[in-house]
């Protein structure tokens, strides 16, 4: 069911591009699922001022936050992608601004992490990259650059990741490699 808290002239009609969906979340819009996003084709141009790649790692870019909400741009290059992660209980929304990507849906039970599912996310598709409980690996497949853009309903302080080496679970503090386009040490 389709549900979205209308504030002022803003809704979901209304936003079309990056700057209308800042603007609705920065005013407290909520978005209760996928379909809020899915009809929004965000343009490499718009993230241009957000974009910053690292050749030896996905990059995490804070587009813009409250205590309700974060939206980052991931960069990626070509063929990077997450380890087996957790997302603190919160929800995600994924938009892929550029490239194409295979998403691998884990499920973890009793010490056990195991493979669920597969599934591409292209271009301009938007996707829920996973329930509350579940384990993913984001891989930009494509050899060149790629770009994400992520909405988080909370923000994501820490997350837990899958150490395959000693099979278990470690939580590690987020940080961003960006804020609002001025690239952070
Ligand atoms: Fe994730």
């Amino acid at each position: 069911v389709y549900k979205i808290n209308t504030v002022g002239s803003i809704t979901k009609d209304n936003i079309k591009n990056l700057k209308s969906l800042v603007n609705a979340l920065e005013n407290g819009v909520a978005f209760d699922d996928i379909e809020s996003l899915k009809h929004i084709e965000i343009t490499p141009e718009e993230v241009s001022n957000y974009a910053f790649w690292n050749k030896n790692h996905y990059t995490r870019n804070c587009i813009s936050k409250s205590k309700d909400f974060e939206l980052l741009l991931l960069c990626w290059e070509g063929n990077q992608k997450t380890k087996i992660h957790g997302h603190d209980f919160q929800q995600c929304w994924v938009n892929v601004v550029k490239g194409e990507f295979l998403e691998t849906l884990y499920h973890y039970e009793n010490g056990e992490m195991n493979e669920i599912n597969q599934s591409s996310i292209a271009k301009n598709e938007s996707a829920s990259v996973e329930d509350v409980k579940s384990f993913h690996i984001l891989h930009n497949i494509s050899p060149d650059r790629g770009m994400t853009l992520h909405l988080y309903m909370k923000p994501i302080q820490k997350c837990q990741f899958f150490n395959e080496d000693s099979q278990s679970l470690e939580t590690v503090n987020l940080s961003y490699y960006s804020f609002k386009g001025e690239r952070l040490e």
